[in-house]
């Protein structure tokens, strides 16, 4: 049977793919930011899954005002990069698992979460710079991503509460797929962070860490959490951090109440207009 191995998180600042493109992750004010990553690059090596199920945000690239999914499953073969007015980054396309990505859809949609089932996603930064920051500039991703597109731009967007259930859907779905595949779950986006209005540029490292401390000790609670709180306290664009609660909620059962082994944890401000924060949890 297939099982979820580890949990990653991570901001997904699109500053940091330009960084990245443009040869610039050796100045002293990227410098900061990347040397956070270079443990779990390693890590990456030394724990490559044969499949990354990644929870991101698209940013009106692949979706528009036209149509609006709240949970949206990348099904496909193959995704291409997006252009999100620049040109698409130069970065290889991300390789789908179209048989694990229909067998989860159909598990998760039988349990009652209403997916939507995409076979035409470009993917956007929500995707591509996480999959840089823990993999580097290499000729090919390391294995097949799914991509798991989730409504955090346009209200009402899903509670935290519904996210962290969802991820207990996608565990129990996993663990019923009849092939023997480790399977990495990533969160991203976040931290706190304001990009509009007249509190643009808000960081709140107090509730960024401590949202850090209850994500790996008590997500149930974590997950009741009312949006307004994540608006009020970590910005508006702080609400992507709902994803994360997807990815926590499908590590195992025994990690509900209590703390599992934190691989790696690393907290940075500033990059661009976020604060970065990165998690790696593992289930054994
Ligand atoms: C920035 C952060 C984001 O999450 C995003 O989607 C766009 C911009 C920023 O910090 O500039
Ligand atoms: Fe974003």
């Amino acid at each position: 049977m297939a099982r979820i191995t580890a949990s990653v998180y991570t901001s997904h600042v699109p500053a940091i793919g330009a960084a990245l493109d443009l040869g610039k992750t050796g100045e002293p004010y990227w410098q900061k930011v990347f040397a956070g990553y270079e443990f779990s690059r390693q890590w990456l090596k030394d724990n490559t899954p044969d499949v990354i199920f990644l929870v991101y945000n698209d940013h009106a690239n692949a979706f528009s005002l036209e149509l609006i999914p709240t949970f949206a499953i990348g099904c496909a073969a193959e995704f291409a990069i997006a252009d999100e007015g620049w040109g698409p980054r130069p970065v290889p396309v991300v390789k789908g698992h179209p048989e694990l990505a229909a067998h989860i859809a159909q598990s998760v949609i039988q349990d009652d979460f209403d997916l939507t089932i995409v076979n035409h996603i470009p993917v956007d930064h929500g995707l591509t710079v996480p999959l840089s920051l823990m993999c580097g500039q290499p000729a090919a991703w390391p294995c097949p991503v799914i991509p798991f597109a989730v409504n955090v731009v346009q209200y009402p967007v899903p509670s935290g509460r519904r996210c962290y259930n969802l991820g207990r859907a996608i565990r129990k779905a996993v663990a019923s797929y009849d092939q023997p595949l480790k399977v990495q779950i990533w969160g991203t986006g976040g931290m706190s962070h304001q990009l509009q209005g007249p509190r643009a540029g808000l960081i709140n490292r107090e509730w960024d860490n401590a949202f850090l401390d209850q994500l790996i000790a008590d997500p149930a609670t974590l997950a009741q959490k009312p949006h307004i709180d994540y608006v009020r306290e970590a910005g508006s664009e702080g609400i992507e951090l709902v994803m994360w609660l997807i990815a926590r909620g499908a590590m195992s059962e025994e990690f509900e109440k209590r703390a599992p082994r934190v691989a790696h944890r690393f907290y940075h401000v500033p990059a661009s207009n976020t604060a970065v924060g990165h998690l790696i949890l593992e289930n054994t």
